[in-house]
């Protein structure tokens, strides 16, 4: 329950060395946000697209993109506030290392349930960031910002799930969601600590 309560069942917390670093580069951190909810409105988009026939699903995901959109604005705002420049984006190492995960093949349900089952990782642990940034970070304006974001990114992760399991039968979508978050674990400690990433 506490586990729940912090990581959103994630199974590795973010490394403390990340925290430390994030705000002194904090230009390289709001692009690369920016760009993370770029892709967060993509791939709902994506979803829609793709799965024109889950009525429940474009009926959720429709006013989602929006709202990630409207998060890639808010960001925007932040960049230029403190004159910066929004710039190219950067390989996400993180998110080509979990779209891996993906099992190909099988109904269409099934694609589905790993499409939703993956952004939801990728929601879960931006969530779980914006906490870190929320709690640790000085400034306050950019405090109260990650605080917003981390309660909508946290209502958009229980929205994948609740969606897979309408999708598919609840065993297996939990099954598979334990096997995500192991894996997702794995990725993360892997994963070399970044001061210019959101993850
Ligand atoms: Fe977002
Ligand atoms: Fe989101």
């Amino acid at each position: 329950m506490e586990k729940e309560k912090f990581t959103l069942g994630l199974e590795l917390p973010t490394d403390p060395r990340w925290i430390n670093i994030a705000e002194k580069n904090i230009k390289d951190i709001l692009v690369d946000h920016a760009y993370c909810e770029q892709k967060a409105a993509s791939s709902c988009m994506s979803l829609i697209i793709n799965f024109p026939e889950m009525d429940e699903m474009v009926k959720v995901m429709t006013p989602v993109v929006a709202e990630e959109w409207s998060h890639f604005e808010r960001v925007l705002e932040q960049l230029e506030k403190r004159g910066y420049k929004l710039g190219f984006q950067r390989k996400d190492e993180y998110v080509s290392q979990l779209m891996k995960l993906e099992i190909k093949g099988g109904s269409r349900k099934f694609q589905l349930m790993e499409k939703l089952l993956i952004n939801a990782l990728i929601e879960a642990r931006s969530c779980e960031r914006f906490k870190q940034l929320h709690l640790h970070i000085q400034d306050e304006e950019l405090k109260k910002f990650y605080y917003e974001l981390m309660v909508s990114e946290a209502g958009h992760y229980k929205n994948f799930l609740k969606l897979a399991e309408s999708y598919q039968p609840k065993e297996e979508v939990r099954k598979r969601w334990a096997e995500l978050l192991e894996a997702e674990a794995e990725i993360m400690k892997n994963l070399e600590v970044r001061e210019d990433r959101l993850h």
